[in-house]
């Protein structure tokens, strides 16, 4: 069995990630028009690097959870059953790598990395970063960018993700409120095919009528269960 998982926010929140659109989340103290879009940043790219400047510290400091782990465990034990896991994340935080998963799919970059805007050279980059810093590729000062998407930019791997889907038995949406497109559209995609989908999260999303089945609770309790049973099948 071919397995797509989608994961968002939902799956970091027990490892201290705050979430974006739950009470306090992040998009309730922070105006996503500023911070989150490439007009944001060309207005003021010192008040978008604080931005991720906290963030990347966050992240930094945050530990895989049990939810990471099973995801990781499912990428390992499923081809030894004749399938494949295939793991597309929101999510900007590296946890699933740290989790143990080897190929995960960010669909919205990654925060630890960053990105230069005149010769498009990406590193790894886990400390505070200004619009003095240098490329390392090119020298240029001043135009290095969170390597992360932003609203109105076009998400990373599309085309892979696609594929992936289209080549799926069962479509899994872990820890998102399904508001953002394109990904909130793969459930969809995947119902338009035949293919069985489930949601898990804390409680039903505004999607979940849209999904087959729901299996509802924390994180770190619905995936663990839910990759046992999909294991021991
Ligand atoms: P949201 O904040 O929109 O939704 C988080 C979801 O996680 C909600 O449906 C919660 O019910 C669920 N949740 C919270 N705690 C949970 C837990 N312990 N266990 C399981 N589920 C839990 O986050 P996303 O859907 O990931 O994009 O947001 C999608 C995109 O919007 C993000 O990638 C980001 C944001 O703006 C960009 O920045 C481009």
């Amino acid at each position: 069995m071919n397995i797509f998982v989608l994961t968002g926010a939902g799956v970091s929140a027990e490892s201290g990630l705050g979430t974006f659109r739950d009470a306090g989340g992040l998009w309730s103290m922070y105006d996503l028009r500023e911070v989150a879009t490439p007009e944001g940043f060309a207005r003021d790219p010192a008040r978008v690097h604080a931005f991720y400047n906290m963030r990347r510290r966050v992240h930094r400091d945050a530990r895989p959870n049990a939810a990471h782990h099973a995801l990781a465990r499912l990428e390992r034990e499923l081809p030894g059953r004749g399938g494949r896991l295939t793991l597309v994340t929101q999510n900007v935080d590296r946890l699933h790598e740290m989790g143990g998963s080897c190929d995960v799919i960010h669909m919205h970059g990654e925060a630890l990395k960053v990105r230069c805007l005149s010769c498009a050279h990406v590193e790894a980059w886990a400390d505070d970063l200004s619009a003095e810093d240098a490329c390392a590729a090119c020298g240029r000062r001043g135009g290095l960018r969170p390597d992360v998407v932003w609203f109105g930019e076009i998400p990373m791997h599309l085309e892979r993700i696609h594929d992936e889907l289209g080549r799926a038995d069962l479509f899994v949406a872990i820890g998102t409120s399904g508001t953002v497109y394109p990904a909130a559209g793969f459930v969809a995609h995947a119902r338009r095919a035949g293919v069985p989908t489930l949601e898990i999260n804390l409680e039903p999303s505004e999607a979940a009528p849209v999904f087959d089945q729901g299996l509802y609770g924390p994180a770190t309790e619905t995936v663990p269960a839910w990759v046992e049973s999909v294991l021991a099948r």
